[in-house]
């Protein structure tokens, strides 16, 4: 366990060591069961401030920081670039100085394809305080360890030899970000899954994250694998994630986007997928879903489903994240 985490930015899952990601995943557990014994924590964050700002909307993200912040102790302020001056071109630098000068973490999501994550690092190079991806175009780092944090809670802390399946789906027209599959292909490996990454032709994922994807699972020792058939990729899988992400490395043109998808409307999941799994196998999905599209009902209502817990696990790591780098008094 490393615990010397006082002012570290996270941006990926990738600047930190499997080490201190462990630790974030043990203070989540603690935070999360204290939580439910009603163990005070509110002396955690006092009177500390996070800004939180947002280039797109969100339900899950913004309400569990903000929660978050507000079980700690401390409090959270909701920004836009229509409400700053971001959007009369204050740049990253500016920012990121100037809220670093105020309080004691900045989060940022920013989804803009080829800009996002450069902002994020960008703002982080400059600003005093830890910078949080709250998503960006690249990576979704809070989202993959609420998600490791689920499947520790299911399965136990050892991992290894289990089959975790990444899977595009279909949804017509709103052209997801590619974050949530890359930051899962990229973290599963480090924690000793065997990561397959399914998706039809043209959904392919960025060349630099397939290849530290690749890299992770050969430190680890693990498999990673592709396939272009969901039924295949189905076959024996214990933890199945399926959600859909933009044919973004080929087109965001709106009308090649929706033909594209309309030609794989069968990537839907239905029981009959489910059934080429484990038993014991698991869905998955970061929320929002389109139901009826991505998945049947069946599936995301059914008894295999971890979406919930996946949800509320959001507000736990987040909790940790905040209480290890803003210098939490436990
Ligand atoms: N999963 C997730 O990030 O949800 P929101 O877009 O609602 O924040």
């Amino acid at each position: 366990m490393d615990t010397q985490l006082f002012k570290k930015d996270f941006i990926s899952t990738q600047d930190w060591s499997v080490d201190e990601l462990w630790t974030m995943l043990e203070a989540a557990l603690k935070l999360k069961a204290d939580f439910a014994m009603g163990v005070p924590q509110d002396h955690i964050l006092r009177a500390k401030t996070l800004y939180m700002l947002f280039f797109e909307e969100s339900t899950r993200t913004r309400n569990s920081f903000e929660t978050g912040m507000t079980q700690l102790g401390g409090h959270a302020i909701f920004l836009t670039p229509k409400a700053t001056q971001i959007d009369h071109g204050e740049n990253a630098k500016d920012t990121g100085l100037v809220l670093g000068s105020y309080g004691n973490a900045i989060a940022v999501r920013d989804c803009r394809t080829g800009i996002g994550q450069r902002y994020l690092y960008q703002m982080a190079k400059h600003s005093p305080v830890p910078i949080y991806s709250m998503q960006e175009d690249v990576d979704h780092p809070c989202q993959a360890m609420a998600d490791l944090m689920t499947l520790v809670e299911r399965f136990g802390r050892d991992l290894r030899g289990r089959k975790f399946v990444v899977s595009w789906t279909h949804a017509p027209k709103y052209v997801r970000p590619l974050s949530v599959p890359q930051s899962l292909v990229m973290l599963m490996p480090r924690f000793g899954m065997d990561v397959t990454l399914a998706y039809p032709e043209g959904y392919h994922l960025m060349p630099e994250i397939m290849e530290t994807a690749r890299n992770n699972a050969e430190i680890a020792g693990v498999k990673f694998e592709e396939s272009n058939d969901m039924d295949a990729a189905f076959e024996d899988a214990d933890f199945l994630y399926p959600k859909s992400w933009g044919p973004i490395m080929v087109t965001e043109d709106e009308a090649e986007v929706e033909a594209m998808a309309a030609k794989h409307e069968d990537w839907c999941v239905t029981q009959r997928h489910m059934d080429l799994a484990k038993k014991h196998a698991v869905y998955m999905h970061c929320m929002p879903i389109d139901r009826g599209h991505e998945a049947d009902n069946d599936v995301i209502d059914g008894p295999q489903s971890l979406i919930y817990q996946q949800a509320e696990n959001r507000l736990h790591v987040q909790k940790a994240l905040m209480a290890l780098t803003m210098g939490g008094r436990w």
